[in-house]
């Protein structure tokens, strides 16, 4: 636990309060901190607010004072990666940039199952390597709270290895790992039964164990004509929920009803949504789940972009994730894709920020973080500039040179090798 500090002065803090979590937000609607300054103690903020003053009000305070013109952003937060994995796909990449079709390159040995059977050759010790590792480059780059998924298991023991490789990385790491089930991500090739049967088996035998060894707290599931349909996936949720976990859906990213699924289910958040409708988008709009645009997976797979200016537009919520897996989406760079969706999708500097911070909080159901305010998480990030507009403008490729977690600094690229 840290003791109190006063850090500041930054030029600019954005602290992405005061708006709301769905619909359209024009950047005027900002509330812009001028020279201002955070009270950080014990990893919450304490206050926020103008520097000069909140260092007169604490008089002896410890300061941790910036030299030179910064922006303040809440930490970033990426609501769904699959960043937990063995091997790489580099190969279906360039095949499918060659114009292989999807059939092709699955008859290749590419496809979800090519990780799958990549990450069941790894230990557990060589899953962690590679989260830790990527999970850091996400800190560097701003995002202090990484969503993770299993999914690349596909058995009880195989989740199980994923799961706990998640959890002792989140205690190694700076960022904050939020772990996802994702076993419902295809029948395994290997599965000698029906998809029911499947579902049937992990829904009995892995989700009693996620909740006993606190291992997971969302269910996730690839609604898709290639993995599991509505119809069979039902049940699986129905548990899921009366076992009080979260639910999320990979939904719409070729073919609707996800998305209907997310809303039967009370979903916290509905992902992907290329393939989305107006009817999808109506849909959505009118409901409390949160749609989350993955514009890594459109660059991955060079395809259109889910129509998140649509979504505001008819009232809903969005957030912005990386995606970031070996397949489909490889990148894993949250600022870059975001900024990149903005330009293509028309949207504000304040809907792209709101999609990386509270309502990104918001699909995953997180109500500490998101937003600089008193009582909120001490997650903030500092840019070297003096006008917030920057950030996107360079799209992705300024990055934070400072990062805060729980009011340490834990990334100075100042200081950084
Ligand atoms: O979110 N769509 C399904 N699952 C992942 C892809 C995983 C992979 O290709 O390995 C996704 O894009
Ligand atoms: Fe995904």
């Amino acid at each position: 636990m840290n003791k109190m500090k006063l850090i500041g002065p930054f030029k600019q803090i954005i602290p992405m309060t005061g708006l709301s979590l769905k619909g359209a937000i024009s950047d005027s609607q900002l509330n812009i901190i001028e020279d201002g300054g955070i009270i950080v103690e014990n990893g919450k903020i304490k206050a926020i607010g103008n520097f000069d003053d909140l260092a007169k009000r604490s008089e002896g305070i410890e300061i941790h004072e910036l030299k030179g013109n910064h922006t303040c952003l809440p930490g970033l937060i990426d609501s769904h990666t699959h960043i937990c994995f063995g091997g790489s796909r580099a190969k279906d990449y360039a095949m499918r940039n060659a114009g292989k079709t999807y059939l092709e390159i699955a008859k290749a040995g590419g496809g979800i199952w090519d990780t799958v059977t990549q990450t069941r050759k790894a230990t557990k010790e060589e899953l962690i390597k590679r989260t830790t590792k990527l999970a850091n480059r996400h800190l560097k780059n701003g995002v202090t709270t990484i969503e993770v998924k299993s999914g690349y298991g596909l058995s009880v023991d195989e989740e199980l290895k994923m799961l706990h490789a998640i959890k002792e990385t989140n205690s190694a790491v700076s960022a904050d790992l939020i772990s996802t089930c994702l076993a419902a991500h295809m029948l395994p090739k290997d599965y000698n039964g029906s998809h029911e049967q499947y579902l049937g088996e992990i829904g009995e035998k892995l989700f009693p164990i996620l909740k006993e060894k606190g291992l997971a707290n969302r269910i996730d599931a690839f609604v898709e004509e290639s993995a599991f349909s509505a119809e069979q996936i039902a049940p699986y949720f129905e548990k899921a929920k009366a076992m009080g976990f979260d639910i999320t859906v990979h939904a719409d990213q070729f073919s609707t009803s996800g998305s209907q699924v997310a809303i039967d289910f009370d979903a916290v958040s509905a992902d992907h949504l290329e393939a989305s409708t107006p009817k999808e988008v109506e849909l959505l709009a009118n409901s409390k789940v949160i749609a989350t645009a993955l514009p890594g997976a459109s660059i991955g797979l060079g395809c259109d972009f889910t129509p998140a200016r649509k979504i505001l537009d008819a009232g809903g919520a969005l957030a912005i994730a990386s995606d970031h897996n070996p397949g489909s989406a490889p990148m894993g760079d949250l600022l870059t894709q975001a900024s990149i969706l903005g330009t293509f999708e028309k949207l504000s500097n304040a809907e792209v920020l709101a999609g990386i911070t509270f309502r990104a909080a918001a699909a995953l159901n997180l109500s500490d973080r998101g937003q600089l305010a008193k009582g909120y998480t001490g997650d903030f990030i500092g840019f070297h500039t003096d006008n917030y507009q920057e950030i996107l403008y360079n799209q992705g490729n300024f990055k934070p040179c400072m990062v805060w977690k729980n009011g340490e600094l834990v990334f100075d690229k100042h200081k950084a090798p």
